[in-house]
């Protein structure tokens, strides 16, 4: 089987990029990254790629008049690279229907906290704030709200009393790295399969392994 084609979207420190792209390398991921696309021209991510010698683009938001036209701008890039799947690795900012359509149930994000719980940014700090005592991250398809997709897989951490955000971040980004390429590896493996649910329209069915795994709304909430 030829190897998954993946754009990788980032705006931060790209350590799940990183985690990608070490899997890749030693061939527990059978994919390729085409392109990394930053939307902040210093990201360490950015980085990151030219030394794994992975083609990399900025599409700063900042140049663009309205989401959408942004949005278009990035899928003419994945479109470019030819990218079956995209991959959302500390991508800060939302999708609209006019990208999410463009690749429709193939956008995958991590989010550092159990979905639905803490959706959003600081997720860490909401988690520690409600005093759960279980976090941890979770793999989903992305549709146009915020952390509300599908989910694919989760990996779950204790929240010990003495964490601060920095130790329970540090402690759910290291699950963050052995499940998102996992997850990538059961995609390249054709064990995820995404359906319209019985009767309901707009639903979607995720399976893996033929199993159900999740049932989500494709678009908008
Ligand atoms: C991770 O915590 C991820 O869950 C969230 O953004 C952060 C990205 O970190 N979506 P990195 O850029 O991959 O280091």
């Amino acid at each position: 089987m030829e190897p998954l084609r993946l754009g990788v979207l980032v705006s931060g420190s790209g350590s799940n990029l990183q985690a990608i792209l070490d899997a890749i390398r030693k061939k527990r991921l059978d994919a390729t990254v085409c392109l990394v696309v930053s939307n902040q021209p210093k990201a360490l991510a950015i980085e990151r790629a030219r030394r794994a010698g992975v083609a990399t683009a900025i599409v700063n938001h900042k140049d663009y008049d309205s989401r959408e036209a942004f949005d278009r701008a990035l899928v003419t890039k994945m479109r470019e690279a030819k990218v079956q799947w995209v991959v959302l690795a500390g991508f800060m900012r939302l999708l609209t229907p006019t990208f999410l359509e463009a690749f429709p149930h193939r956008v995958l994000n991590i989010h550092p906290a159990l979905l639905p719980s803490f959706p959003g940014i600081n997720a860490q700090q909401q988690a520690l704030d409600y005093g759960v005592r279980v976090s941890g991250c979770t793999v989903h398809l992305v549709d146009s709200g915020t952390d509300t997709g599908p989910i694919l897989a989760q990996s779950v951490v204790d929240v010990r009393a003495d964490d601060t955000v920095d130790t329970l971040s540090a402690r759910i980004l290291a699950r963050e790295h052995v499940l998102f390429p996992k997850v990538l590896q059961w995609i390249a493996q054709g064990r995820v399969h995404i359906m319209a649910s019985n009767g309901s329209s707009g639903r979607v069915l995720v399976q893996l392994d033929g199993v159900r795994a999740s049932v989500g709304v494709a678009g908008a909430r």
